[in-house]
């Protein structure tokens, strides 16, 4: 695992967006994995920054989100296909026929979570998967218990991510309990892991993520796994980092390193 702390937001969402550029300069027909959330916010108006005066081409480009919650229509102002199509694909080019998010008004779930799961491997698999995570340390929705090998599927939200997402919402009641999301295990197949944080009240998962025990109670230590793995924290998030010097030394020492 690669750990990335930068003094900023916005330092962080740029050294986060390089890489997803990279990845599109080099596949121009690379399938990205999408998350919502606050924290991807910088992420993408930094790869909108990028397609309108660099030209990052997102024409080829095919993308598969995280999740989406049971029971809102897509153009329900929360929803994750509205909040994907205002922050991010109504401002880039990307084609419409290539964009794939769960369905939250699905009439039969489980054949969805099927074809959800075909769709990615018929497309070749994520290239690059953006993450965030929740205060209780889960990635997607998977929320603590969430066996480490899941593929997508349908989960209740545990109380303190209903209690973090009622911010967007008129009040507590109207977050939807249900919600479709990725497995760890599907997320775990992606090429490259990207995961963001930033804030104080994200400090102790990304502590119990990096260094912590690999354990179903917190999903996102599921990439401690993975081989090509970036985690990218601002320095609020990485306040409880006991190894924050060593990841500091290492970023520095990096560009000296013979290369392979
Ligand atoms: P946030 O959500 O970006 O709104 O903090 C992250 C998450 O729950 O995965």
């Amino acid at each position: 695992m690669e750990v990335v702390v930068l003094p900023t937001y916005a330092e962080m969402s740029k050294a986060a967006a390089a890489i997803v550029a990279n990845v599109l300069n080099e596949k121009p027909n690379a399938v990205l994995g999408m998350a919502t959330g606050s924290t991807p916010l910088g992420l993408y108006q930094e790869l909108v920054r990028m397609h309108r005066e660099e030209g990052l081409d997102f024409a080829q480009v095919t993308t598969f989100n995280l999740d989406e919650y049971v029971g809102l229509r897509p153009n329900h102002p929360q929803s994750y296909h509205y909040f994907m199509h205002e922050n991010f694909f109504k401002l880039v080019n990307i084609a419409p026929t290539n964009i794939y998010i769960p369905s939250g008004t699905t009439s039969n779930y489980r054949s969805f979570c099927d074809w959800y799961e075909r769709r990615i491997t018929e497309c070749g698999g994520i290239d690059v998967q953006i993450l965030g995570i929740g205060s209780d340390g889960h990635i997607a929705f998977n929320e603590p218990g969430s066996s480490l090998s899941s593929r997508t599927r349908l989960k209740t939200l545990a109380k303190p991510t209903i209690d973090d997402n009622a911010r967007f919402f008129e009040q507590r009641e109207d977050v939807p309990i249900y919600a479709i999301t990725m497995g760890v295990g599907t997320i775990l197949e992606a090429r490259t892991l990207v995961l963001l944080a930033n804030g104080k009240n994200k400090a102790t998962a990304c502590a119990a993520m990096v260094e912590g025990p690999v354990t179903s109670m917190i999903t996102a230590s599921a990439l401690q796994l993975h081989p090509d793995a970036r985690v990218f924290l601002d320095d609020s998030a990485a306040g409880e980092l006991k190894m924050r010097d060593y990841y500091d030394w290492v970023r520095r020492k990096k560009p000296d390193a013979p290369q392979t």
